[in-house]
């Protein structure tokens, strides 16, 4: 039941017609209010961007403990524990243990690695001329985190799949939620099993975690959730990132070649900017602990609140008329919310970055063309937004780039973000 007063609306925003084109809804909310009640949910929506940022900014009014997800049972079974469900000191205590491990100077570290990677599966992938931008950015982001976790290859599947499910069990109670709850636990127990001290490489994420426990920094318990929270949330994320950011760019010949004119400069403005019209998390929740006001809307301690990324990407009172434009040119784009913000800002932004820009930079190198060759197919999901399949038509450069120009890439993708 509503207990605030204020603009209320009947959207049903997880329906399968609106998860394939929520942005007229998105419009219709940004239109509507602050914050605006979605009677089917009993949550309410926060579609524009500078209210968005605010209520990121309060995690002492908008907590993220019990809040995370639409039911109790979500929150309660897979979420509670975890680094993204934790407030205040539990949340930096967790994040702590593998804060070195995605610093951008462990990145630098890690950037020969991740550019041979890219140039080898770009190479591979485009050699045919077509492939499935979707395929190459799981490989690319599978081998990642499965090498950097310390998992064993014959676990991809059950962690795909988990990790996909994972983010639907944090929307309402449906079809979607109850087919993903069991792989969701799938997954957890697959790495409560797998995720034994003679298992994981020392110098793995896990390696680091169970040092961690060993140094009575946190708790044995806390090992599993922190892994599994990681592991889904570097994956989908990343996949559907830069796989839409492929596709944008294939739609846009003329940003291709802007790109590939200059990839040292345009990879990562690229990358930024397909998460700002297409984010990956389109909405997660806060609870609030105590009464606030909305731009004008008053909500109690107690409500719950719908953190719309993928609206505020396209909120025209912060990114100007052309919001809803692919534009890599655009000004301050990495400022967009598709990482959250405040102290759950995403931990894993650099490797984000990292994969994204090695994959692009391969590609400009050896890529004239890249157009769509055919419709890309949508996943459908409760918070995830993308494409599970994108099939690309590629021209190649007539030979491999000169080794001299592959040292200078390895040697630039060290660079952080442009800004
Ligand atoms: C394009 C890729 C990615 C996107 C769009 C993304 C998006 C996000 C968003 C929106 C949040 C904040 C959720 C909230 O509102 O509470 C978040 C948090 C988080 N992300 Fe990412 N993420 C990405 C990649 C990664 C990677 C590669 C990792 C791990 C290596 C990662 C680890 C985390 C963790 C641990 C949190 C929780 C932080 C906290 O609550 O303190 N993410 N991410």
């Amino acid at each position: 039941m509503q207990s605030s007063i204020g603009p209320s609306s009947s959207l049903r925003l997880f329906d399968d017609r609106v998860l394939a084109d929520p942005y007229p809804s998105y419009g219709a909310l940004r239109c509507t209010g602050a914050a605006v009640y979605l009677e089917e949910y009993g949550v309410w929506a926060i579609p524009r961007h500078a209210d968005l940022l605010a209520i990121l900014k309060a995690p002492d009014v908008f907590g993220s403990e019990g809040g995370i997800a639409l039911t109790a049972l979500a929150n309660r079974e897979i979420l509670a524990g975890t680094v993204p469900a934790s407030d205040g000191s539990a949340d930096a205590k967790l994040r702590r243990v593998l804060s070195k491990q995605l610093a951008p100077r462990a990145m630098r570290a890690l950037a020969r690695r991740i550019t041979d990677r890219a140039e080898r599966l770009v190479d591979q992938y485009t050699k045919p001329g077509r492939f499935d931008a979707a395929v190459l950015a799981r490989h690319m982001v599978c081998d990642t985190v499965m090498e950097l976790m310390g998992l064993p290859d014959a676990d991809r599947e059950v962690l795909l799949s988990g990790a996909a499910a994972t983010f639907d069990v944090f929307g309402p109670h449906g079809d979607r939620y109850q087919q993903a709850l069991p792989l969701a636990s799938r997954m957890v127990g697959m790495l409560h099993e797998r995720l034994i001290r003679e298992n994981v490489p020392p110098e793995s994420w896990m390696g680091a975690i169970f040092e961690a426990v060993d140094a009575g920094q946190i708790e044995e318990s806390d090992a599993v959730p922190l892994a599994s929270a990681y592991t889904a949330a570097a994956i989908d994320t990343t996949v559907l990132g830069l796989a839409d950011c492929l596709v944008q760019l294939a739609r846009h010949p003329e940003q291709w070649q802007t790109l590939r004119r200059d990839p040292v400069r345009w990879a990562t403005p690229a990358f930024h900017e397909a998460l700002r019209l297409e984010a990956p998390i389109q909405g997660f929740g806060r609870l609030l602990t105590k009464d606030a006001d909305i731009g004008g809307v008053h909500l109690a301690a107690g409500d719950q609140v719908w953190l719309l990324y993928g609206s505020a990407g396209r909120d025209p009172r912060h990114w100007g008329d052309e919001a809803d434009e692919f534009n890599i040119r655009r000004p301050r784009n990495h400022q967009h919310l598709a990482f959250g913000g405040g102290p759950h800002l995403c931990a894993g932004i650099p490797l984000a970055e990292l994969q994204a820009r090695t994959i692009l930079r391969a590609l400009a190198a050896r890529c004239f063309h890249l157009t769509l060759d055919g419709e890309p197919v949508r996943v459908l999901n409760n918070v995830l937004r993308g494409y599970s399949s994108a099939q690309l038509a590629v021209e190649l450069a007539p030979r491999p780039p000169a080794s001299g120009t592959l040292a200078l890439s390895a040697k630039a993708c060290q660079q952080g973000p442009v800004t």
